[in-house]
């Protein structure tokens, strides 16, 4: 990811806290309407205040398309998200990431050099027509636009075993695929290949630094997921140990992970899905229950907050926070409204208009999907 950063001014950097929220009231105030602020769920509590609208990843980009009265779009997520809400708002929208920095290092393993590649090896042993790539939401506009002209979709850790599903089955336009290759997170694929009933040695691991991805042809031919060898580093943090020791001291406790974790993890976790159903899991549990969660802190740390009936933890005691969502601060947040009030747009993400038209088919692939 290529960024080019305009340092944060001094008079920002140090502000109190005090003074940075009085600064970003104003500011949110005089823009008014033509200002939307959206918070990512990891999202820390300094910025999620000003958040007109919380969610995921997809659902904050949606929100910003549906807001076609808003001029500005402030994306207070990482930088694919930041995106995403650029390909799917109007020309006339702007969409800001208060940091250039905040990018996501599971989107950042895989390129689209790599993954032209990766097909040009794979169509070396394999018919590419019965190939279907599938990239998580998690990844840059060049991979949904790659996505988008070989006949493959998005997916989300929603709505990943329904893509899939699609991506196997016959469709109008084309046979069922012989495989899929998956990419960034090797996580996402690998659980929602085995929910689905497949088993492990279906599945081989792609690693981009290799050639061939470092298998022999004769593994290529046979798996049907070809898994990118990429990882949330956040989330990638958990053990089963740790599920162990939430057990031990909370033996009627429920256990929700996210499906980024890795699969001996999500094999011992009563539950396991997207940040959405997290909070949907914790927000309907009885009074009294004990909850370990298996996703990034600033979440966890909210539902514990917002549930005092309940004994919320995250299941990793040394803490895992998103590093790169956390550039996103006050005082970013702060600098970026000020400009917007006097006519500057700083840290604006656009994405080119032919990157822009085959991402968006394959994001509509994915919406078409029921
Ligand atoms: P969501 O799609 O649930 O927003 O998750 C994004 C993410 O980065 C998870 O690590
Ligand atoms: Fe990326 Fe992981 Fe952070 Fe999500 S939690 S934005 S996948 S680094």
């Amino acid at each position: 990811m290529l960024t080019i950063t305009t340092a944060l001014p001094e008079e920002y950097r140090v502000a109190s806290a005090d003074e940075l929220a009085g600064r970003i009231g104003a500011a949110k105030a005089a823009l008014g309407d033509r200002l939307l602020i959206l918070g990512h769920h990891y999202q820390k509590d300094e910025v999620m205040r000003w958040a007109d609208a919380r969610g995921d990843s997809f659902g904050l980009s949606r929100l910003a398309a549906d807001r076609h009265d808003a001029e500005f779009v402030v994306f207070c997520g990482v930088h694919f998200m930041a995106e995403s809400a650029d390909l799917l708002t109007g020309p006339d929208q702007r969409v800001v990431l208060p940091d250039l920095a905040a990018g996501c290092s599971m989107a950042d393993m895989a390129d689209i050099d790599q993954v032209e590649e990766a097909w040009a090896s794979i169509g070396s042993v394999a018919d590419l027509d019965r190939v279907v790539p599938i990239t998580y939401m998690n990844s840059t506009a060049a991979l949904k636009a790659f996505v988008g002209r070989h006949g493959g979709a998005v997916c989300t850790s929603s709505n990943a075993r329904r893509v899939l599903e699609w991506a196997l089955a016959d469709q109008p336009d084309r046979p069922g695929a012989d495989k899929v290759l998956f990419f960034p997170d090797q996580h996402l694929g690998r659980n929602t290949a085995l929910a689905m009933g497949f088993p492990p040695e279906s599945m081989v691991v792609w690693d981009p630094r290799k050639d061939l991805g470092g298998l022999e042809d004769v593994d290529v031919k046979r798996a049907s997921f070809l898994l990118w060898k990429g990882h949330c580093s956040v989330h990638q943090r958990f053990r089963p140990a740790h599920v162990a020791a939430f057990r031990a001291a909370h033996p009627d406790g429920l256990v929700v992970v996210h499906p980024e974790c890795a699969h001996d993890v999500v094999a011992v976790a009563d539950l396991v899905g997207s940040t959405d159903f997290i909070i949907r899991t914790v927000d309907g549990a009885p009074e009294g229950s004990s909850i370990g969660v298996g996703t990034e802190i600033h979440l966890v740390k909210r539902l514990a907050d917002e549930h005092p009936s309940l004994h919320v933890e995250c299941l990793d005691p040394s803490v895992c926070p998103c590093t790169t969502m956390s550039r996103i601060d006050a005082p970013h947040l702060a600098w970026v409204l000020e400009e917007l009030v006097e006519g500057r747009v700083r840290n604006q993400i656009t994405v080119d208009p032919a990157t822009s038209a085959d991402a968006l088919v394959a994001l509509e692939r994915m919406l078409s999907i029921p």
